[in-house]
């Protein structure tokens, strides 16, 4: 097997169940005759996961995204963002009416930063060990404890909140490097699973409304994956082996939306994969031209977006117009893409069931 050479990377996808669409229905036949539902306002969003969320978690040093050319669209400069601009988190936040949550790791917190909430998401990262040592899922969610304890938000600040979370794609780079055994699969994928819903429960039990999260993306279609089709072709042997992950994870959500007696479920499941084959089938509509080749990419092999030899030469090809491309580098889409996906999840009302 051969997911993921490439160490960093996040994903999310939003889907809910037809079951939980007819409880709140249900409900609010009954309370709201007539009316339109009641919008939840939602204060703050809290994010947790890798590279596909994380907005400047990561020290700089330690990733190329903190190296031009990324951030060229946006901020106009490296940020941390793995992409030329904005990521998943931002378009979250941008739904949500709320300016993107600042990264933990900003240097001196101050009042005006706890405002939108708190990014806890590091690139690379994943729910066990990864092969990079940046904090796992677990930690993320001990400093979202931690500064609950400290009293930095409100018990009615994290009421009307929402957890965004994406993980899981580092976590089988790791197993393919490490391991690799196509019998010892299954059970990881369970035991990833196992730990992802313990990880679930402990963000709800912290007091959020709700906690949104993503599916693993088509891995298959990641520009890593495509480089030996010239960008051509999707590898349906990879996506086929990690659709596991998301039955697995969708049927958990599932469960632990019936088990607890809240009519809004509080747990959304984002077909994340879906929406990406979407936006990757019909790329026009959205405005994409080159679906599966990445807008930048190393002059060879060894080289990546970003890299730049001994005597600071650069050592990559950034595209004309990164905002027709869907990938920027080998693993992340593009501000393009990353909008491409967004819209597709508004059309769908996929991101609704946040707001009930
Ligand atoms: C597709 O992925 C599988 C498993 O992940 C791998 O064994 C195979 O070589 C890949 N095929 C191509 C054409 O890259
Ligand atoms: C997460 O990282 C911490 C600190 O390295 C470690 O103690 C813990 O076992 C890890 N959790 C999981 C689920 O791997
Ligand atoms: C690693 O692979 C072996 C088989 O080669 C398997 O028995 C074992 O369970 C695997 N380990 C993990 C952590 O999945
Ligand atoms: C996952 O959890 C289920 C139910 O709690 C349990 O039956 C199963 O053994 C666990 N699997 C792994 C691999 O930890
Ligand atoms: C849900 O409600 C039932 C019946 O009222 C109760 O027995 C059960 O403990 C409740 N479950 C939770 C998770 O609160």
């Amino acid at each position: 097997m051969d997911f993921f050479p490439f160490i960093l990377s996040l994903f999310l996808v939003l889907h809910l169940s037809g079951q939980s669409v007819t409880q709140v229905e249900a409900r609010h036949h009954h309370h709201h005759h007539h009316h339109k539902h009641h919008r939840h306002h939602i204060s703050k969003l809290f994010v947790f996961g890798d590279s596909y969320v994380d907005t400047g978690n990561i020290k700089r040093g330690l990733a190329n995204s903190w190296k031009e050319p990324y951030g060229i669209t946006f901020p106009g400069k490296p940020a941390g963002r793995f992409s030329d601009g904005r990521v998943f988190t931002d378009y979250i936040a941008k739904y949500l009416k709320l300016k993107s949550p600042v990264p933990y790791s900003v240097r001196e917190l101050m009042p005006k930063h706890l405002k939108y909430g708190m990014n806890y998401a590091f690139g690379g990262t994943g729910v066990f060990q990864t092969l990079f040592s940046g904090p796992n899922m677990t930690t993320q969610i001990d400093f979202f404890e931690q500064q609950i304890k400290d009293k930095l938000y409100s018990t009615k600040d994290i009421r009307n909140s929402v957890a965004l979370v994406s993980v899981a794609g580092n976590d089988y780079t790791f197993y393919n490097v490490k391991n690799g055994s196509v019998q010892g699969f299954p059970s990881f994928v369970a035991s990833l699973i196992n730990q992802t819903v313990i990880n679930l429960i402990r963000i709800k039990e912290l007091g959020v409304k709700k906690v949104i999260m993503s599916g693993l993306q088509p891995i298959g279609c990641l520009p890593q994956q495509t480089a030996g089709t010239s960008f051509k072709q999707c590898n349906e042997t990879s996506n086929t082996i990690l659709a596991s992950h998301n039955n697995l994870l969708r049927q958990a959500i599932n469960k632990l939306n019936q088990q607890t007696n809240d009519t809004s479920s509080p747990f959304l499941f984002l077909n994340l994969h879906d929406t990406f084959m979407s936006v990757l089938n019909h790329p026009t509509t959205f405005n994409i031209k080159d679906k599966l080749k990445p807008c930048c990419v190393g002059v060879s092999n060894e080289y990546f977006c970003g890299s730049v030899d001994e005597k600071n030469v650069k050592k990559y090809l950034v595209c004309e117009e990164p905002k027709s491309a869907f990938f920027w580098d080998s693993v992340h889409p593009t501000e393009a893409g990353w909008h491409a996906v967004y819209n597709k999840l508004r059309i769908t009302n996929a991101l609704e069931p946040i707001y009930y």
